[in-house]
């Protein structure tokens, strides 16, 4: 094993700072890193400049991401020479690729490197590297059945929270790498779902988001769990209720009526879905491995509009997927027409060793994709812009959550951002308030606290 470069655990400061990269599971697995921490006597930080250790939660899903975190490492490596007590940790998906772990190693800027399997060990882990100046890397190959639900998060928001009911995926989309670093799909029980989120109602929090790769999946592989649209009635039935209940991510082909259903009937289920689409053409959907087609997508869409008239759809869009033609990239404008979404990723493809896209011949050029990318967002923004501007006028209950340069900031309950001014009158942060909208934007709303509810 390599010595450390924590040449002065003496010099160690128990002050941490985590960087977290990509999706929603990973940041809220940085809030339970952070709860690890704080039990063993770190404080927060506030930067990467003054902290005495780094933590990257990294992300494998593209290779920016990826790029993203050498950099970084590169100025951690830099840093170290300024301060020996500095420790380096690196987790989350990169480390659990063969070929990206390497590369990490390569940086010789981590102390620590940990996967997405192991989170909870994270302690002793770092115990171990500073009791023996010992770079340490414990990658595990799969999960070992313990349920991470328990460890107490450090939430960055009091009033908001993720939680995890699944972790995995069994999907195997083509391009994604997601199954192979994160594992086979498994689903927490109902009541350790629900004891977790009584445990978050009793310390204040207000709108929680249910986590999974893909949520409407929950329960399928287990025989004693409700599926997903009963554990929704469950949570939406909490007492004291919690006003406001999201989910993500869900999969196209998994989305029941009795999901719908279950949002249509439940005040306290937001009325957003995120529900990535992913390509507008079936060879395309097909050879990504999706499982539905275009016209399955778009009747999904109808049959949630008929029950669920306001609901807010947004998707993600991949531009550039192997052997995309102009016809195939037309189809998904095609259907961004068709479909309306209130906003929308937008992705160029990565080519991520170890899937099946990797093999596929027909690369599109890089000039291709590019124009393609710009054509998607010209689309897409404008009708973004009309459903904004369809809330002008309305009322619409927003949770605030900051305030900067006298203007309040905060979330409606169609996960649309909020901006309305600051009035002088008693700060909304952290309560949900009714906002009238003057204006509607690309992607976000401008309006008016309002005093009484007509909505
Ligand atoms: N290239 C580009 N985008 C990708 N995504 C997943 N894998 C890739 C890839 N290899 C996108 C998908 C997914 C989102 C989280 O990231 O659109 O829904
Ligand atoms: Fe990746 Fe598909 Fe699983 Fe989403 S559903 S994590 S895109 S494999």
């Amino acid at each position: 094993m390599a010595r450390n470069t924590i040449k002065a655990v003496d010099k160690h400061k128990k002050t941490y700072h985590i960087i977290s990269f990509g999706c929603q599971m990973n940041a809220h697995d940085s809030e339970k890193l952070a709860g690890i921490l704080q039990g063993m006597g770190y404080t927060p930080a506030g930067d990467e400049t003054t902290a005495g250790l780094v933590v990257y939660n990294t992300c494998c899903i593209r290779e920016n991401a990826e790029n993203r975190v050498f950099g970084n490492l590169g100025y951690m490596k830099y840093m170290k020479q300024k301060n020996p007590g500095l420790v380096v940790a690196v987790g989350g998906c990169m480390p659990q690729q063969e070929a990206a772990l390497e590369k990490l190693k390569e940086t010789g800027a981590a102390d620590i490197l940990f996967g997405t399997h192991n989170l909870h060990t994270f302690g002793s882990l770092l115990e171990q590297a500073l009791d023996t100046g010992i770079k340490v890397t414990d990658i595990w190959q799969e999960w070992d059945g313990s349920d991470r639900g328990y460890i107490s998060a450090v939430r960055e928001n009091p009033w908001r929270s993720g939680v995890n009911i699944m972790y995995g995926c069994d999907n195997f989309c083509s391009y994604c790498v997601v199954p192979l670093v994160r594992g086979r799909e498994r689903s927490r029980k109902p009541d350790e779902i629900l004891d977790e989120i009584r445990a978050l109602i009793n310390d204040g929090v207000v709108e929680i988001m249910l986590l999974g790769q893909n949520v409407n999946s929950y329960g399928q592989k287990s025989n004693d769990g409700a599926a997903f649209p009963e554990l929704l009635r469950l949570v939406a039935g909490l007492k004291p209720a919690l006003p406001r209940i999201r989910f993500m991510t869900s999969h196209p082909k998994d989305l029941s009526l009795e999901l719908i259903h279950a949002i249509r009937d439940c005040e306290n289920i937001c009325r957003h879905i995120h529900l990535p689409v992913q390509s507008g053409s079936d060879k395309i959907l097909q050879a990504m491995n999706r499982k539905y087609t275009r016209e399955d997508y778009l009747s999904l869409l109808s049959a949630l509009r008929r029950e669920v008239p306001d609901i807010t759809v947004t998707t993600d869009i991949i531009v550039g997927f192997p052997g995309e033609t102009d016809d195939d990239f037309e189809a998904t404008l095609e259907l961004v027409r068709q479909a309306r979404f209130g906003g929308a990723f937008t992705f160029l493809y990565s080519k991520r060793e170890g899937t099946k896209a990797a093999e596929m011949d027909c690369p599109v050029p890089e000039n291709t994709a590019n124009e393609r990318f710009a054509r998607l967002v010209d689309t897409i923004n404008p009708i973004a812009l009309e459903i904004s501007k369809s809330w002008e006028g309305r009322i619409v209950q927003v949770l605030a959550e900051k305030l900067e340069k006298g203007m309040f900031t905060g979330r409606a309950g169609n996960n649309m951002p909020v901006h309305f001014p600051d009035n002088g009158a008693s700060s909304p942060i952290g309560s949900i308030v009714p906002v009238k909208i003057t204006e509607g934007r690309t992607f976000f709303l401008i309006g008016e606290q309002c005093y009484q509810n007509h909505e």
